[in-house]
């Protein structure tokens, strides 16, 4: 945390990125209505398809919004609901999200052992890197970073993003080099499940 307070005093254009005091989580809780028919009324959602948002880091929500709502991360069942939405709209709702408690939730038993592998140690021969140093080890993801949480995160949608990925329609990830296309483009159908899997049962 002292080298991200350094940061910020060198770059004070990092502020705005960096911590959620540019949000009002009580403003975004008055626009969160209309996402809880999807999202759940916290933000965690109960459909399979559906993303749990809730105790997701401020910079991760705020930029994924940014490029639903200019178009720049194709969403179908997003379409519409952020429109008209401001930058500082965008900032209230994330801090709303970030301030929720998370979902935990449980794993199947089947291929764990392989999700966990995978997760923690990547698999060498394929160049794919251990989820865990970017995730965190226990999937609570890097949020001076902008790097998601994955843990307890619903299978259905984390299998959906990792093809996205894997197929070039999830570019949002470019500003990286495209680290998570690189890292998908690495896993079978079954490896990603596995991985989805154990990310799900994580804590
Ligand atoms: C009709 C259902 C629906 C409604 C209403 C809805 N969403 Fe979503 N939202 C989704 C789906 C489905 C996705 C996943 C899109 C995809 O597959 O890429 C999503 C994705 C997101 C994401 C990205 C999550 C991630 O992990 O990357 C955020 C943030 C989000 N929604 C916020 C909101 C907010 C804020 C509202 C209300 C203003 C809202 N949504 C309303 C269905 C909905
Ligand atoms: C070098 C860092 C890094 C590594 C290693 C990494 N990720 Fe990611 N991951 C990210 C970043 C950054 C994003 C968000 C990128 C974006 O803006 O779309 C992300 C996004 C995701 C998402 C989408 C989250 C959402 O809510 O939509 C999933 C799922 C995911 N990663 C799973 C994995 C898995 C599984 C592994 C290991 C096989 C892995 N990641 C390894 C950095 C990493």
């Amino acid at each position: 945390m002292r080298v991200v307070a350094a940061l910020l005093l060198l770059f004070p254009a990092f502020a705005v990125f960096a911590d959620n005091h540019q949000g009002s989580a009580d403003a975004g809780a008055a626009q969160a209505a209309v996402c809880a028919a999807c999202h759940g009324e916290t933000g965690n959602s109960m459909l399979p398809n559906n993303p749990h948002i809730a105790g997701q880091n401020f910079k991760y929500l705020f930029r994924q919004m940014q490029l639903i709502r200019d178009g720049e991360r194709p969403a179908p069942l997003m379409i519409g609901q952020l429109d008209n939405k401001t930058d500082q709209d965008l900032m209230d709702l994330a801090a709303y999200y970030e301030s929720q408690a998370p979902k935990r939730d449980v794993a199947a038993d089947a291929d764990l052992e392989l999700g966990e592998r995978i997760y923690r140690a990547g698999i060498l021969d394929k160049g794919v890197a251990a989820c865990a140093a970017c995730h965190g080890p226990s999937g609570a993801g890097n949020a001076p970073a902008g790097f998601p949480r994955i843990a307890g995160q619903e299978s259905e949608y984390f299998i959906n993003q990792m093809t996205a990925y894997r197929e070039g329609q999830r570019l949002t990830d470019e500003y990286l080099g495209g680290v998570m296309r690189q890292i998908a483009i690495g896993l079978t159908d079954g490896e990603i499940a596995a991985v989805a899997n154990y990310a799900k049962g994580l804590r």
